[in-house]
């Protein structure tokens, strides 16, 4: 046998013993239910092809159907445990810090790049944190950044040609009201903003349905016994919000876009680790409330502007994260009684 091949089987003896002595110790603990798929490769690319698809329910509900609402798998290289249960969900988030560490994958590591909040930790991550909250609050929203977050807005949209992309709809009677009690073209004030009570039902749902962050990955930083069970340390978390989101036992007919499930202030009667689009716990997402403000803003805008019908049949697909797979052209027309930026 040549020492190419003594070597060759000595790498092959070892990798087995390697994968044997890890099956033999989580065989000890008491894993979530679930599989770890093949052998380095995992589940990846069944998730990969489901979340390419503009239905990718199907890849959680047979897990979620066969182990329950937390299940074991394998991907992105490392075995993951999948949780679509509110409650561990909000242990996950507010363990950040303690017993969880946060942890993306590499591509979107290098995506937010090295100074970004989320992959600060400790003390430093605390301090900077509560600062950026500070930024953002809506008092520093109502005073200071509503009026540039119009203005900005209004003066992209009177850039628009007749080809633009779109992502939300909303009841345009309401917006109807507002722009008809001020003046048209003048800046929208705070009270317009609260006013909008059909829009953020719409911000609401699209968070619900078609939030860009389906969920948030963590890592296990010790072995962790919850519901019985044991997260290895050095294992994967991810918490699942959409998952949560679109479970009929928590809203309604989950899986239709319905506005109007929020109307009456229902969203009231919503356990808090139920509706999660901003996550929660100590990397709470600062932009919280600006985000609603611009969508709000951008949505009032638009349709007091524009009329529009879609350019091309699009589709909705999930990853790497949710997005329209044409980015949704839509042919615009500008409504005439409305009058530029001013
Ligand atoms: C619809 C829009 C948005 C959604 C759905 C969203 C969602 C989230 C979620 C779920 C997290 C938690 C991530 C985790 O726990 O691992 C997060 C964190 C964060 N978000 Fe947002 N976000 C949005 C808009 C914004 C905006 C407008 C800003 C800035 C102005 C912002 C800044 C941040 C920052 C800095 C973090 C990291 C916080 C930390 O690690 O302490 N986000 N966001």
């Amino acid at each position: 046998m040549s020492s190419f091949t003594s070597l060759l089987f000595s790498c092959a003896a070892i990798a087995a013993f390697l994968i044997l002595l890890r099956r033999w110790r989580y065989r000890r603990l008491r894993l979530p239910p679930g599989s770890l798929g093949l052998p380095f490769i995992g589940e990846t690319l069944q998730l990969i092809s489901a979340y390419k698809s503009d239905n990718p329910e199907p890849f959680m509900d047979r897990r979620l159907n066969r182990y329950g609402l937390v299940f074991t798998t394998h991907v992105f290289g490392e075995p993951t445990v999948f949780s679509a249960e509110p409650e561990m969900n909000r242990f996950v988030l507010a363990n950040e810090g303690k017993l969880f560490e946060c942890s993306y994958p590499g591509s979107i590591s290098n995506l937010l790049g090295k100074h970004s909040l989320l992959l600060m930790k400790g003390n430093l991550h605390k301090k900077m944190h509560s600062l950026t909250m500070s930024f953002a609050n809506s008092s520093i929203i109502k005073d200071h950044l509503l009026v540039d977050v119009d203005r900005l807005i209004r003066l992209n949209l009177d850039s628009w040609s007749d080809r633009v992309l779109l992502m939300e709809e909303a009841k345009k009677e309401e917006h109807d009201q507002i722009r008809s009690k001020s003046k048209t073209g003048a800046p929208l004030e705070w009270s317009d903003y609260k006013s909008m009570i059909f829009t953020q039902c719409v911000v609401n749902e699209t968070l619900r349905m078609a939030n860009i962050i389906g969920g948030i990955f963590r890592r296990a930083t010790t072995d962790i016994n919850i519901n019985g069970y044991t997260i290895p340390k050095g294992w994967k978390v991810f918490a699942s919000f959409r998952a949560v989101h679109l479970n009929p036992n928590h809203f309604k007919d989950a899986r239709s876009f319905n506005p109007w499930r929020w109307q009456n202030n229902s969203e009231a009667t919503i356990p808090v680790n139920v509706y999660t689009p901003f996550g929660g716990g100590p990397r709470l997402c600062p932009g919280y409330e600006l985000a609603r403000v611009v969508l709000s803003v951008f949505l009032h805008r638009f349709i007091t502007i524009f009329s529009w019908v879609p350019a091309e049949e699009d589709r909705l697909v999930f990853f790497p994260t949710t997005r329209t797979q044409k980015r949704y052209p839509i042919i615009v027309k500008r409504r005439e009684e409305s009058s530029p930026c001013i």
